[in-house]
């Protein structure tokens, strides 16, 4: 059993990652929840495998769960599902004091942390993430959002949970593509500060995509102890350390307009390519050697994971993937920030990045 505590002023929590956790999930709630009930917030592929045993469980500990199903995908994350949850949960006289759960990828976990923050002016949520994103990425950090017309995640709060609880045994059932997606996610965290877990990757990559337990509670535990301690040092993003996060994620952005937000280019792909791409450019500019670079490719290749515009099956100009860029959001007064490395696990912040250069970049990358 892993436990990290999440050290933030004020709102600090805790973390369990174990295989098997769901399974004592009511012991490990109990003290979490002020009341003898919860609301539970599910999507239908989740609740297929997942609700049942989770309320059996939660009911063993005089725990009763009230559940909404809500349809998957990330349509899910929309004003719309928002009202209908936010008056489902006022119907069934939800109060503050009540808790709610999301049991679901991030999408859930999203919008349920949304919900939390907004209804009778805020109540406590818990995390149970169910995808490998979600546990080693949405759920730890505080950010919740919905879509908007204007964009991804543009309509939401800072909202830490009460407590999260990662079973590595639920991804058992979640289809081979996303937990790709989610490794590239994993990956991420070596790159940015840990390089020792990159090597880690490197060695046991394989055995995490084919679900060996311990490797997956390994990699999460790491995961979530590097992204939580980037997010204690800047909980709100505001010094620019939380930024390190991004890594790959400008490029992939990119990538992800150029496909149009579609399934042929899912999230953590996108940040796949985009962070060979980052080391490449990192490469151009001197700040580390080729070979970090292809390092980093050839690993993300052998996890089957996008690598490349080509792998990426992005044949878009470099002038056009720099104007996919100039509409994210991070973008602070026509100054776009790039992450890029001095070698793997040394990413930093750069400001003074030539988009000119990157659009010629890219087309030498084609
Ligand atoms: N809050 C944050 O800090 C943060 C960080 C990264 C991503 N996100 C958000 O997270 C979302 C993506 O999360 P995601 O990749 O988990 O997507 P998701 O919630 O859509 O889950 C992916 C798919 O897997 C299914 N699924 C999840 N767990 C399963 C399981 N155990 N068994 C079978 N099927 C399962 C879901 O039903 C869905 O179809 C995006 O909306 C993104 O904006 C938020
Ligand atoms: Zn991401």
């Amino acid at each position: 059993m892993n436990r990290i505590s999440v050290d933030l002023a004020g709102n600090g929590y805790d973390i369990l990652i174990e295989a098997g956790a769901l399974d004592s999930a009511g012991a490990q709630l109990k003290q979490h929840i002020r009341s003898d009930r919860v609301f539970l917030i599910t999507d239908t592929n989740v609740a297929a495998k997942w609700l049942a045993p989770l309320e059996t469980d939660l009911q063993k500990s005089g725990i009763r769960a009230i559940s909404k199903i809500l349809p998957p995908g990330e349509q899910t994350k929309s004003w719309t599902v928002l009202e209908q949850l936010t008056d489902w949960l006022l119907d069934e006289g939800a109060e503050r004091s009540d808790t709610l759960i999301a049991l679901g990828g991030g999408v859930i976990g999203d919008l349920t942390g949304f919900a939390a923050s907004i209804l009778k002016r805020g109540c406590k949520f818990i995390q149970i993430p169910t995808s490998l994103l979600a546990q080693v990425d949405s759920s730890v950090g505080g950010k919740t959002a919905i879509n908007s017309r204007a964009g991804k995640n543009l309509i939401g709060r800072f909202n830490q949970p009460e407590y999260v609880l990662i079973d590595p045994l639920v991804l058992g059932t979640l289809p081979d593509r996303e937990l790709r997606a989610g490794y590239a996610e994993v990956v991420k965290y070596g790159l940015i500060n840990n390089a020792p877990f990159f090597e880690w990757c490197e060695e046991n990559g394989a055995d995490l995509l084919a679900r060996n337990p311990k490797a997956l509670a390994y990699a999460i535990t790491e995961s979530v102890r590097t992204k939580s301690g980037i997010v204690a040092e800047d909980e709100k993003e505001l010094s620019g350390r939380r930024a390190l996060l991004n890594l790959g994620h400008t490029f992939g952005h990119a990538l992800e307009a150029e496909t149009g937000y579609s399934s042929a280019l899912v999230h953590g792909e996108a940040v796949a390519a985009g962070m060979a791409l980052a080391f490449h450019y990192s490469a151009r500019r001197e700040h580390c050697d080729e070979a970090d670079a292809h390092r980093v490719e050839h690993h993300l290749k052998n996890a089957g994971l996008p690598h490349s515009l080509e792998s990426a099956s992005v044949k878009a100009s470099g002038d056009r993937l720099v104007r996919h860029m100039l509409h994210d959001k991070k973008m602070a007064a026509g100054n776009l920030p790039f992450l890029l490395a001095n070698g793997i696990g040394q990413t930093f912040l750069a400001k003074d990045v030539d988009l000119e250069d990157v659009a010629v970049f890219l087309d030498q990358m084609q």
